[in-house]
């Protein structure tokens, strides 16, 4: 299991062992605290620090109060009640701030109290932005804070009547069971995973999970935090490691392969002019077999070239409207509907490679007429969003993508049908990020796909001049 973000980690380390700090007027009320101050002694602003002070000190904190308001700093022990019950004496550093007229209440807690469990592992702090869970060696729950509703869909209240077993066995992959935690962390000090959970509406998200143990109550402290747009961002690294590869492996043998290809084309044809009947068929099919290759040939190079050439300003709706003509016949061929909806209120301009953002359109639109069947619809709308963008939704009514394949869909040469390339959507994606868009897709099994691509537009005021635009997407 792969360890990083130590800095993160001792953060929240230190989180776990903060101590109480608390800032109160001159007559001892609690005008602010942090979470362990209130959580160890069970105040809340406004309550007066003379009732965490035990009946017989009550005179030394007067004095002490006094004499931090005269020095200015005091450092002083005192006789404190704990979590409503335990007294113990504790060192405090007080100081006085005389522009704000406020006192600061530093302390630090006695060695047996910082290590009881009800301090540093039951009490967890209630507003958390992750979720905590405390359990021991056998995974039995102790504890549970923070954002369980949000991360399991459950109460915290249902959480506690689970085990840590059960909890780990809610994620899919199964690679993390209790005997695996416990080992990474006795061996190692602390643990750190990803792991994929799929909430009951089919939403994935990827969870970190860290753990570590407290030595002296033997307890396990694990904290889950939300970490899909992180884990998204490095799924999409890759992918872009692996198009460079098939760019550099396009370069090297696209222009190898060209030249004989070149031959073969030009023989069949001189072969045509003289064939019979017969052979003509066959030749047709070799032509057609060619064509198709110098097709792959040239998907492959698209791929490795790595910048945006030739770049025009373009309408959006003018550039989909142009490629829906293209592909109108074949799906009323098909019997297949198109629904366009355009933005209409304002003119959307971006810059970019008219030839190739025509070619992720192709692909996008060729993908959804062949994932329906005759009867489906297609519905392309293009949509500004805040910020200057625009949000261009390609919606078909086909078979969907399961789960697993939607992983692999931008990936070279994945493909589900028997005469595809499977270079079309790795296409889409780099072209899209060429351009500084984001694709997104998302899908439901039997019912249909979406794709949408966001793209940022060009300022308003240089919405140059329409007839300008007409003319460049012709
Ligand atoms: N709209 C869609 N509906 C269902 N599946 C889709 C859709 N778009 C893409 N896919 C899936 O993603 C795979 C990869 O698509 P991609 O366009 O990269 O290659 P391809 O369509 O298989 O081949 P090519 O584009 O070269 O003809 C497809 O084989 C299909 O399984
Ligand atoms: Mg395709």
């Amino acid at each position: 299991m792969k360890k990083s973000n130590t800095e993160e980690d001792l953060q929240f380390f230190l989180n776990a062992i903060e101590k109480p700090i608390a800032v109160i007027n001159l007559q001892g009320i609690l005008l602010k605290a942090n979470q362990t101050f209130t959580d160890v002694f069970g105040v809340n602003e406004e309550d007066c620090i003379e009732q965490i002070v035990t009946g017989q000190s009550l005179e030394t904190w007067k004095n002490i109060l006094q004499r931090t308001i005269h020095e200015k700093k005091v450092n002083c022990e005192l006789q404190m009640v704990f979590f409503k019950v335990e007294t113990y004496t504790v060192d405090m550093s007080l100081r006085f701030d005389e522009t704000t007229e406020k006192v600061i209440i530093y302390m630090y807690l006695p060695y047996e109290l910082m290590h009881l469990p009800q301090y540093n592992m039951n009490n967890l702090p209630t507003k958390l932005e992750e979720l905590m869970i405390i359990c021991d060696a056998n995974g039995r729950i102790q504890n549970v804070g923070g954002l369980a509703r949000k991360y399991f869909s459950q109460s915290k209240e249902k959480l506690l009547q689970y085990s840590v077993e059960q909890i780990l066995s809610l994620f899919p992959e199964h690679s993390l069971d209790l005997e695996v935690l416990r080992r990474e962390v006795d061996e190692m000090g602390y643990m750190e995973t990803v792991q994929k959970y799929i909430h009951a509406t089919g939403h994935v998200r990827y969870y970190k999970i860290a753990a570590i143990k407290d030595h002296i109550t033997n307890l396990y402290l694990i904290k889950i935090k939300d970490q899909t747009k992180e884990t998204i961002v490095q799924q999409q690294l890759a992918h872009k490691d692996s198009l460079l590869e098939v760019g550099q492996l396009a370069a090297s043998v696209a222009h190898e392969i060209r030249n004989p290809i070149t031959t073969l084309k030009g023989f069949t044809q001189l072969l045509k002019v003289t064939a019979e009947e017969e052979t003509l068929k066959y030749l047709n099919v070799i032509e057609d077999e060619i064509h198709r290759m110098e097709e792959i040939l040239s998907e492959m190079l698209n791929l490795s070239k790595p910048t945006v050439r030739n770049k025009k300003i373009i309408s959006v709706n003018g550039l989909i409207k142009n490629i829906v003509r293209i592909i109108h016949p074949k799906a009323t061929l098909e019997n297949k509907k198109i629904i366009q909806n355009y933005e209409r209120n304002f003119e959307m301009c971006l810059v970019g490679e008219e030839g190739r953002l025509k070619q992720v359109f192709l692909n996008l639109l060729k993908n959804s007429l062949e994932s329906m069947h005759p009867g489906g619809t297609l519905s392309i709308f293009t949509q500004k969003c805040e910020g200057n963008f625009v949000n261009i939704i390609i919606k078909d009514t086909g078979k969907g993508i399961d789960e697993q394949n939607l992983n692999q869909i931008f990936m070279p040469y994945f493909t589900t049908r028997p005469d595809g390339t499977g270079l079309g959507l790795p296409f889409v994606l780099k072209t899209v990020e060429d351009h500084e868009g984001t694709v997104s897709v998302s899908s439901e099994v039997g019912k249909g796909t979406s794709f949408i691509l966001t793209f940022p537009l060009i300022e308003q005021n240089y919405a140059i001049h329409k007839e300008t635009v007409k003319e460049i997407v012709g």
